[in-house]
């Protein structure tokens, strides 16, 4: 297999090597997260998209979506009032966090959030005491098979408790409205919706008369990084119109989506400068001024394996390990994963991670090691053709 760095590297336009702002940062543009918005909106036409908040809350992103027409998925009242800060209505709010407080449920409710997702009985009579009349919809555990950071059981109902929890809620006062799923993050395997879509039938075929008017058919729509094919989104719409068709003769829900990386992954990159070129046993180490505690976190377990470009180093590439500044021997980013570099790069050079606009800044420790969180840098590149 090629080496990540050096596909792109060979292909790299002149630049200085050289840092001239400084790193790490996140170059986020603006116009990307507008287009993949618009893309999706164009082939997922009758469903609701909320944002999942957590991929990047970053203000502008945020206000531009509202501006789009987009609804937000909250996990937390710290993403709550980010999104009414940008001037999101309440109603283009859902709680699609299953594990909440009852001071989260509170705030939520006081500031006019009325949809929840849930999963387990003691949530449902949790919103049933601090949020009574809500809307809710249950999680059903899916199989997340094909996604580069599964789920791994943490969440979802299986689909006889689905028809226990939804039963339960109705008896509530709540309005049991909703079924959905999340199929792992970063899936790669568009079956998986086709899936998800039949477990959330089957569990609408038994509630009869009370199936739910809704299903969210949750996040995980890939974006292209190294290490294998990804498929379009394109092939994820076309996966799940096929699955709601082959159900639509009994049940024509409601759509609702819940993409995060999709829409912000390729907005960003993260510009990093080497520190420290060094040799080990054999291997050629790399140390950047980022890793996994200043945004990096996905890289944990080399689920996420970003696409790297190093401006100005257009020579012969060589296997690298690539590691992080801190003290930590956990703060190695790619052991394993076949990266390669130029064979010239030295302290003061860039790296670029593309695609890294999803689960970076929003994952970045307070000051690891004395190291801030990773900056935001926003720009918006003019349409071509534009003034
Ligand atoms: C409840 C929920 N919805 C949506 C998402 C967004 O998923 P993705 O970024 O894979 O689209 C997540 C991610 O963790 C999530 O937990």
């Amino acid at each position: 297999m090629e080496g990540v760095g050096a596909e792109i590297g060979a292909r790299d336009v002149a630049r200085p090597s050289t840092v001239e702002t400084p790193t790490p940062r996140l170059d986020l543009d603006l116009a990307v997260v507008r287009n993949a918005y618009r893309t999706m909106r164009g082939l997922l036409p009758d469903v609701e998209l909320c944002y999942a908040v957590k991929a990047n809350p970053q203000p502008e992103v945020l206000a531009l979506l509202v501006a789009e027409g987009a609804s937000f998925d909250l996990a937390s009242v710290g993403e709550l009032d980010l999104c009414l800060l940008a001037g999101a209505r309440p109603g283009t709010l859902s709680w699609g966090n299953p594990v909440k407080k009852v001071t989260d449920v509170r705030a939520a409710r006081a500031a006019g959030v009325a949809r929840f997702t849930t999963d387990a009985p003691a949530d449902v009579d949790l919103l049933a005491r601090e949020a009574p009349g809500a809307t809710v919809g249950v999680r059903l555990a899916v199989g997340d098979d094909g996604a580069a950071t599964p789920f791994a059981g943490k969440f979802g109902a299986s689909e006889d408790e689905a028809v226990a929890l939804l039963g339960r809620a109705r008896a509530a006062g709540l309005d049991a409205a909703g079924i959905g799923f999340h199929v792992g993050s970063q899936q790669r395997d568009p079956c998986a919706w086709a899936r998800a879509i039949d477990a959330a039938a089957r569990v609408a075929a038994r509630l009869g008369r009370h199936a739910p008017s809704e299903l969210n058919l949750g996040g995980g729509f890939p974006t292209t990084h190294a290490g294998g094919p990804t498929p379009g989104l394109a092939a994820c719409a076309a996966a799940i119109r096929e699955a709601l068709a082959r159900h639509a003769d009994r049940w024509r829900p409601r759509l609702v989506a819940e993409p995060g990386r999709a829409l912000v992954a390729d907005a960003g990159t993260l510009c990093a400068e080497v520190v420290l070129v060094a040799e080990r046993a054999g291997r050629r180490w790399v140390y950047l001024d980022v890793g996994r505690y200043q945004g990096l976190a996905e890289t944990e377990g080399e689920m996420i394996v970003y696409r790297l470009r190093t401006p100005g180093r257009t020579g012969g590439t060589g296997p690298v390990v690539l590691a992080g500044p801190t003290c930590d021997g956990d703060d190695v980013l790619y052991r394993h994963a076949d990266v390669r570099l130029p064979l010239d790069l030295a302290a003061g050079d860039v790296v670029e991670f593309l695609g890294a606009g999803a689960y970076t800044a929003s994952y970045a420790s307070v000051g690891f090691n004395g190291l801030p969180p990773l900056s935001t840098y926003v720009h918006e590149t003019p349409e071509e053709g534009g003034n």
